[in-house]
């Protein structure tokens, strides 16, 4: 691998799964196992062909999740035959909710189906004929993101989910409540401390996997690994030299998501820890940031192979465009110019 290719290393497509804001962190915690469903055994198209969705928005999936758990009471007798989990029909709409009046309300506050779709008659169709793609069939668009028409009547602020990783307050003072998401009690915050002592809730290879997936991005799955002796070589040699950084492995010594990403933002630990060491040009709340690349369709080409192996294991279509990183949040070392992958890979041999 050359220099020049090191810093690619972009997010999976989100059609691996729905990300983790899409999950409700308070039903999800650290339940053993949970098991997002992709927006598609769903039957919902959350804008899959958008690469990163924009930060603040991938909520549906999240709204969804809470659908499937309606109580049945919803489920009135009355209601028409419909895409299975499809949204609730011919309820009132409540006086407290601003339907924006792009969305028509003809019949009084009744959620009827020409309210969100454009296409006449739509009741009467073969669903399995309806294009989704024409600009009528949710009006208003098309929706490259569909939470971005879910917020047409439901209040986006209110499903905005914490950024857990935003840990200090407008006033720089930690806040508690974000510390026990993974510690048991807050720990103390300027002592190195091994990983007994700081009472993670969940082992460090999982820690991350109730909210966010085991492969957030392309790469992830193939680093959560035991590395190869020459890997393990080049780490050694990396650490040895670098004592003011850890790129800590799990208890059987493998790779994991701790080992490149820090949990915690600037300001959380003592400086003077090299747990704290991370690169800081991206801000936490914000996330990392993209931009288009010149070499985006020579990658896709790249990588074509490969994303088409992940298509036939998991029955879809993995839509992928490379964009190059920016600003980088919570990672040990920077990626975009080669010194995070240095850390374990000898890219010039
Ligand atoms: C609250 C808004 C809303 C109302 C009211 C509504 N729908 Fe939908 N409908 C949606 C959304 C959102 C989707 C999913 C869009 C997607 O997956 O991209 C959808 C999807 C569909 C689809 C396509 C399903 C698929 O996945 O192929 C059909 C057909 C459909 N609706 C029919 C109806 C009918 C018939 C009614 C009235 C009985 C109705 N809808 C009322 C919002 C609504
Ligand atoms: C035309 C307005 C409208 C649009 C657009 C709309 N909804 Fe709703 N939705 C409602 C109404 C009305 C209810 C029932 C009243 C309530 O629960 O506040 C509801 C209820 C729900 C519920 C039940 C849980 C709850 O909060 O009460 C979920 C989940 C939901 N919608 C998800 C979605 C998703 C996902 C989308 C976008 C794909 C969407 N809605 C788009 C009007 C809308
Ligand atoms: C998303 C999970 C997560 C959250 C939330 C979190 N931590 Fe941690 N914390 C970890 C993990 C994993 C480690 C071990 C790896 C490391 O030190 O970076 C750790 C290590 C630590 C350490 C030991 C550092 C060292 O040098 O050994 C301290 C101190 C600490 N956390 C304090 C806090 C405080 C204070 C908060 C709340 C403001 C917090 N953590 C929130 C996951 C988390
Ligand atoms: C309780 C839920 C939760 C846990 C546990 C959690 N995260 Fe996150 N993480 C979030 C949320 C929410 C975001 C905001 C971005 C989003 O919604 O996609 C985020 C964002 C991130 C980002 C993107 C950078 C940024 O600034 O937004 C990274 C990297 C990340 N998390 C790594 C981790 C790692 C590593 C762990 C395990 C040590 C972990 N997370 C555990 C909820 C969680
Ligand atoms: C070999 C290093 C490496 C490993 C291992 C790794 N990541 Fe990443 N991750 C990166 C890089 C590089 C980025 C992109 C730049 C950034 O975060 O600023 C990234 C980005 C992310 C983002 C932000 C995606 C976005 O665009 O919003 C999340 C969330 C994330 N990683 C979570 C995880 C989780 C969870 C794991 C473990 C299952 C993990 N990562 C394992 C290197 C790694
Ligand atoms: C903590 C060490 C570590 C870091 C940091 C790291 N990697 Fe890796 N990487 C590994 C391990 C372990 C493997 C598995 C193969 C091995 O052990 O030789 C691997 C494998 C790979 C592979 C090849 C997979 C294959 O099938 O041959 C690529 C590509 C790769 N890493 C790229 C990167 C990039 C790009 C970065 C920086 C964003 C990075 N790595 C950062 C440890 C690391």
């Amino acid at each position: 691998m050359r220099g020049n290719r090191m810093n690619r290393f972009p997010p999976l497509p989100p059609g691996e799964g729905p990300r983790v804001r899409e999950i409700n962190s308070r039903f999800c915690r650290f339940g053993p196992s949970f098991q997002p469903l992709s927006q598609r055994e769903r039957g919902f198209n959350t804008g899959q062909n958008q690469p990163f969705p924009a930060r603040g928005g991938g909520y549906a999936g999240w709204l969804i999740v809470l659908a499937l758990a309606l109580p049945s009471s919803y489920a009135r007798e009355d209601t028409p035959k419909l895409p299975p989990h499809h949204h609730l029909v011919e309820i009132k709409i409540p006086e407290t909710m601003e339907v924006n009046p792009l969305l028509p309300l003809k019949t009084g506050r009744k959620l009827e189906c020409p309210v969100c779709h454009g296409i006449e008659d739509i009741d009467e169709k073969d669903f399995d004929k309806v294009d989704k793609q024409d600009p009528r069939f949710l009006r208003g668009g098309p929706y490259p993101d569909l939470q971005a028409f879910c917020f047409n009547c439901h209040d986006e602020e209110k499903h905005q989910r914490p950024n857990i990783h935003a840990m200090l307050d407008e006033q720089g003072e930690i806040i508690e409540d974000h510390c026990t998401y993974c510690h048991q009690e807050k720990p103390d915050r300027d002592k190195a401390q091994s990983l007994q002592e700081i009472k993670l809730r969940a082992p460090v290879d999982t820690l991350c996997w109730g909210c966010h997936l085991k492969t957030p991005h392309l790469n992830a799955a193939e680093h959560q690994v035991e590395p190869s002796d020459k890997v393990k070589e080049q780490r050694k040699r990396f650490l040895e030299t670098h004592p003011e950084v850890i790129l800590p492995l799990t208890e059987d010594g493998k790779v994991t998501c701790i080992t490149c990403h820090t949990p915690h933002p600037p300001g959380v630990l003592d400086d003077k820890l090299p747990a704290a060491h991370q690169a800081t040009s991206g801000k936490v709340d914000e996330g990392p940031v993209y931009e288009d690349s010149p070499w985006a369709a020579t990658i896709a080409a790249d990588k074509r192979e490969r994303l088409e192996a992940l298509a036939r294991k998991y029955g879809r279509p993995f839509p992928f465009r490379y964009r190059q990183i920016q600003r980088e949040t919570l990672l040990r070392l920077p990626a975009k110019d080669g010194q995070l992958c240095r850390a374990c890979h000898a890219f010039d041999e």
